[in-house]
């Protein structure tokens, strides 16, 4: 049996998603840094809460480092404007490739298919409903279980722990360098999903297993496994 963690922001859902409105509100030229430094905001403000044991949940850490953005661009937003920002956060959109990929690996027996998030459960639970694939997982399993973001060792070790699985036996699937570091380092295998070019490894702390471009090819590195 082969047990998959899907990392969720970055990789199922596109953390790019509010662009169009960051556009209509600061302009054109400034929409793109700005998404960029408030998704690398939020994910230092984890890194930093977990280290200095200040866990609060992940959309504290997305709210944080969006008034960080406001004052470092000095743009001027209404509380309207913050608001919906924060609300199409949690709505944002999958990636073209993740649909196909997760129905068709889904029907195959040797596969388990978790999604391993800093998000809270409550909030992954609704927005894979809205997205329509929460039918694919067999479970949600949250860092909020145990106050401790990724990469902390604490949350592989949580993840095989409630998913029963061995790590050697295990892919974490991530679309995160840091994510896919963290699982290997751990003892994991690893899938790093590089949509963009931009997306590179760090160059330190091990490489994943696997790189693929698109969800498209994952189902491909696994040979079916044929009874007879
Ligand atoms: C998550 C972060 C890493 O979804 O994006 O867990």
């Amino acid at each position: 049996m082969t047990t998959f963690a899907f990392d969720v922001y970055g990789t199922l859902i596109n953390t790019y998603g509010m662009v169009d409105l960051l556009q209509r509100y600061i302009g054109e030229d400034k929409a793109m840094p700005f998404a960029t430094l408030w998704r690398d905001k939020q994910l230092e403000y984890s890194f930093r809460r977990s280290m200095m044991d200040r866990y609060e949940p992940f959309y504290t850490c997305t709210s944080n480092s969006l008034d960080y953005c406001i004052e470092a661009f000095d743009v001027n937003m209404t509380a309207d404007q913050r608001f919906s920002l924060i609300k199409r956060y949690q709505t944002l959109p999958v990636y073209k490739d993740v649909i196909g990929c997760l129905s068709s690996i889904s029907e195959r027996s040797d596969f388990n298919i978790y999604a391993l998030t800093n998000g809270p459960h409550e909030d992954i639970e609704r927005l894979f409903e809205d997205v329509a694939i929460r039918q694919y997982f067999k479970d949600i399993v949250s860092v909020d279980e145990i106050g401790k973001y990724k990469p902390d060792r604490a949350v592989y070790s949580h993840f095989l722990k409630r998913s029963g699985a061995s790590a050697e036996d295990s892919y974490l699937v991530s679309g995160n360098a840091f994510d896919v570091i963290g699982a290997s380092s751990y003892g994991m295998k690893s899938i790093f999903i590089r949509r963009t070019k931009q997306q590179i490894m760090d160059p330190w702390g091990g490489k994943p297993t696997h790189t693929i471009q698109s969800l498209a090819e994952l189902e491909g590195l696994f040979e079916r496994r044929t009874s007879n």
